[in-house]
């Protein structure tokens, strides 16, 4: 059975918007435990447009379960990092313009950048995971750069428009998982997932961890609307 690990940015995408200090993604991984999340993803990006680095350093201490930052291969991230020592790092691709982490990361193309961060990452006694594209070379340049897994883009798998698609992109991730395995890599699976396209990814064979963001932090805000007006309707009402 894959581990849970809940991403939280969005709680501070929706702070962010008023720059203020409410909803707090500190809270929201307090819950997302209560709810039995095995991990806490969060996004430290360059822009900060969503966590801030005060949030990373408070999670730290507050955090029972795995804490998982995604990062750039960058110096100021990584000086970040090693300092606040996550449990775990997933290494992502980012461009500054992007909406959301677009593609895998580019592990044959990089190489050297890559191996340069994690050696550092390693040597501080964090595990590291690549975020790579379902495709064999790439999980192979990971096992040559010595993390201790991948988490394979499940981006196409879940945006498909037909089934034909879907079922392409499923057995895409089918096969690289394989691989991942092969080459003893333990193997999570990430991005665009949902309530309707989470349960056939959650059942291949040595699947990890997933990690879901956006659809629960929808979720939560539907689920608990009619509630929240009702406490403020009834504070108005006395
Ligand atoms: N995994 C990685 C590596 C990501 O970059 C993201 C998005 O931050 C996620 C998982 C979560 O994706 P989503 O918000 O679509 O569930």
């Amino acid at each position: 059975m894959p581990e849970l690990g809940v991403n939280i940015d969005h709680v501070a995408t929706i702070r962010q918007a008023r720059r203020t200090i409410e909803p707090d993604p500190v809270w929201a991984a307090a819950l997302a435990e209560l709810g039995g999340a095995d991990g806490i993803t969060l996004h430290l990006r360059e822009d900060r447009r969503h966590i801030q680095d005060r949030d990373l350093r408070v999670l730290r201490e507050t955090v029972q379960v795995k804490l998982n930052l995604e990062m750039a291969a960058e110096d100021e991230i990584t000086e970040i990092a090693i300092a606040v020592k996550p449990d775990q790092v997933t290494l992502v691709p980012e461009k500054r313009e992007e909406v959301t982490t677009e593609g895998g990361l580019d592990v044959v193309g990089q190489l050297a950048r890559v191996k340069a961060c994690i050696d550092r990452l390693t040597d501080a006694g964090i595990a590291v995971s690549l975020f790579v594209d379902p495709d064999a070379r790439q999980v192979e340049a990971a096992r040559n750069l010595g993390v201790e897994g991948v988490e394979l883009h499940t981006g196409r798998y879940a945006d498909a428009t037909t089934e034909a698609e879907r079922d392409r992109e499923f057995e895409a991730i089918v096969a690289a998982g394989e691989v991942a395995v092969a080459e003893k890599l333990k193997f999570h699976l990430g991005h665009g997932l949902t309530y309707r396209n989470v349960q056939r990814v959650a059942r291949i064979p040595g699947v990890c961890e997933l990690n879901i963001g956006h659809s629960i932090v929808a979720r939560a805000v539907m689920v608990g609307f009619e509630r929240a007006v009702r406490e403020m309707k009834a504070l108005i009402v006395g």
